[in-house]
């Protein structure tokens, strides 16, 4: 049952990114014609390259918008490949776009008492690079980690194979993890790079229709935003304990006693199952010839 649970996580994982390459690449293409800023913000590029090569890593303060501090290490033409399809399309840098947005969508916010210290203020319309360049880089390299993890696995597991060493079973719990982490790195990455913007402008369709997030700031006080993030927080903290706890009692439970094994009375062909509606299910989960087990899954049920 293991090794079974183990691939079919395996395959989910690599098709899974397989298919999250493909809608990224068209995602990046409409970002590429939609929000030129948050393209430009997600490579942290500072100036206009034609062709536009993509940043595996950078060495440095991505957040210094003058590039004078950053060593990045790129594929050549990569990004103008993912922007629009070719090996040669300009992309825009910050520099150009600043200049370009200030121009469209105006360089102060309105004069309005409601967007309080904002108020006639000069827009920054640069989002913050170091959460967007490493959102993205985190999103893409998290999620290729564990497709990789999931390739491996099912290599190792081929054939009826079941790999003994102690690294393995850790590699595959970081399987689990890290397409979640890849999940809100992209999650972070959109909403933080369509700053300052609630409703971003799209140049290449209604291009009049803008909000920013000052702007959409709702009338609620720190003290009730406070409140409902403890209140939350607390509750989910309080069911990932329970989660764990239950989850560990029934991985100390051991799998025979959920599937009834070698030495239960009912096997897999047994009649009512291990956990029949009757609870006389042989080595169910209350048996007690099923050892720790019937005390650990009792207490889950
Ligand atoms: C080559 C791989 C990938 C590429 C090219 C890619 C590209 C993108 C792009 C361009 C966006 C921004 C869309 C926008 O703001 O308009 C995005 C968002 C996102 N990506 Fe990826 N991505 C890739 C892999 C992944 C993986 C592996 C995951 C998760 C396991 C992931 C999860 C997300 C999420 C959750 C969002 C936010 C979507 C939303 O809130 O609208 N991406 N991705």
């Amino acid at each position: 049952m293991w090794r079974s649970s183990l691939r079919l996580g395996s395959w989910v994982g690599v098709v899974s990114f397989a298919v999250l390459v493909i809608s990224g690449d068209a995602q990046a293409k409409l970002m590429f014609e939609q929000q030129p800023m948050k393209m430009a913000a997600a490579e942290a590029l500072c100036h206009t390259e034609e062709p536009a090569g993509f940043s595996i890593m950078a060495v440095g303060d991505v957040a210094d918008a003058d590039c004078d501090s950053v060593q990045t290490f790129t594929v050549p033409a990569l990004l103008s490949f993912l922007a629009h399809g070719d090996l040669d399309t300009e992309v825009k840098g910050i520099d150009d776009l600043v200049g370009e947005y200030r121009e469209r969508y105006g360089s102060h916010y309105p004069d309005d008492p409601a967007l309080g210290e904002l108020a006639g203020e000069p827009v920054d319309y640069v989002p913050s690079l170091p959460v967007t360049y490493w959102g993205f880089r985190i999103m893409i390299g998290f999620g290729a980690l564990s497709a990789a993890i999931g390739v491996v696995a099912l290599w190792l597991t081929r054939k009826g194979r079941i790999p003994e060493s102690r690294w393995f079973p850790r590699m595959t719990l970081a399987g689990i993890a890290l397409p979640f982490v890849a999940n809100s790195a992209g999650w972070i990455f959109t909403e933080m790079g369509r700053q300052p913007f609630v409703v971003v402008p799209n140049p290449s369709g209604v291009d009049g229709v803008w909000m920013y997030t000052a702007q959409a700031v709702s009338n609620v006080t720190t003290g009730e935003v406070w409140t409902s993030l403890i209140a939350l927080t607390t509750v989910y903290a309080v069911l990932g304990a329970v989660e764990l706890f239950l989850l560990v009692r029934y991985v100390r439970g051991g799998v025979a006693g959920v599937m009834g094994g070698p030495g239960g009375s009912d096997g897999p062909g047994g009649s009512d199952g291990p956990d029949g509606p009757d609870g006389s299910g042989g080595s169910g989960p209350d048996d007690p010839g099923s050892g720790g087990s019937g005390e650990a899954l009792a207490f889950a049920y």
